[in-house]
């Protein structure tokens, strides 16, 4: 129950789950009793053998170096009626269950890349299933409410931990330098934070209520000879695209580590 985990328990009460079917566990007291108070109703849970008793999903969102502590936790549990969804970057479904010492392959485990969109039920999900798609037609559901599903083969599951997860960060980064080139011009801090929100949601709300593209737009916006033309030559010629390659580059070769 960190940032991700409190993204995707607001997704799920933002789609309809009612508060008393989530129950949640976290590591320390004080984790547990901020949940407490921040969601009235849902049922907080510090032992986790009481909580697997509880549920048929259970969604795993630790960092992947906590991941071994936790599935030596919940081998001890009887887990064969449960779904397992982790959301953990990097941790592969053969290395959970080689946790889980589930050598005979009979635990029902998939795998997720969600972003915090999940909170707004707007997220990006990848998904990656060991078996059939079909057998998960529940889960998938409550999930598809949440965001929009990407189906993947696992190998290729980190392309939305770089795309959609940490590319919430890098869209904050490149935002947070228009607004500071808004700034130099206005100089004026809440001017510029306001024109910059505004510029980027006009541009992503033109491109989907005319079911355009970002090409198309940039055609209509740039009269030849005009300022957009003029200021939009300087990013090209800076190759603002090849930075963006180069970060995700970068970040692949993390979650590769
Ligand atoms: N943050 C994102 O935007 C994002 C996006 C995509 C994927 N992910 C993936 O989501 C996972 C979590 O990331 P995060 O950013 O949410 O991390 P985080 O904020 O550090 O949260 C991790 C949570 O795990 C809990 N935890 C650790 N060990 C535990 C244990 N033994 N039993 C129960 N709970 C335990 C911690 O509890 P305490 O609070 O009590 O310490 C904490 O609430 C990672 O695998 C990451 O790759 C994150």
């Amino acid at each position: 129950m960190g940032h991700l985990g409190k993204a995707t328990l607001e997704g799920l009460l933002k789609s309809g789950v009612a508060p008393e079917e989530i129950f949640v566990n976290a590591r320390t007291e004080k984790t547990l009793k901020a949940l407490e108070e921040a969601y009235p109703g849902i049922a907080v849970r510090s032992d986790k053998r009481d909580l697997v008793s509880n549920v048929e999903v259970l969604i795993i969102i630790v960092r992947p170096q906590d991941a071994r502590e936790v599935m030596s936790e919940l081998r001890e549990f009887d887990l064969s009626n449960k779904t397992m969804i982790s959301l953990m970057a990097g941790v592969r479904i053969g290395e959970m269950r080689e946790m889980l010492q589930d050598h005979q392959r009979k635990y029902r485990i998939i795998r997720m890349m969600t972003n915090v969109g999940v909170a707004l039920c707007k997220g990006v999900i990848g998904v990656s299933i060991d078996g059939d798609k079909e057998e998960y037609g529940q889960e998938l559901e409550l999930f598809s409410k949440m965001g929009y599903l990407i189906y993947l083969p696992e190998d290729q599951l980190e392309s939305i931990t770089i795309t959609a997860a940490s590319g919430v960060g890098f869209a904050a980064y490149l935002m947070k330098q228009y607004q500071d080139a808004c700034d130099r011009l206005i100089k004026d801090s809440v001017v510029s934070e306001e024109i910059t929100k505004r510029v980027f949601e006009t541009t992503i709300d033109l491109v989907r209520k005319d079911q355009s593209s970002f090409e198309k737009l940039i055609e209509q916006i740039s009269t030849k000879g005009g300022t957009t033309e003029a200021g939009l030559g300087v990013m090209i010629n800076s190759e603002l695209g090849d930075i963006v390659n180069r970060s995700f580059n970068e970040a692949i070769s993390r979650v590769k580590k």
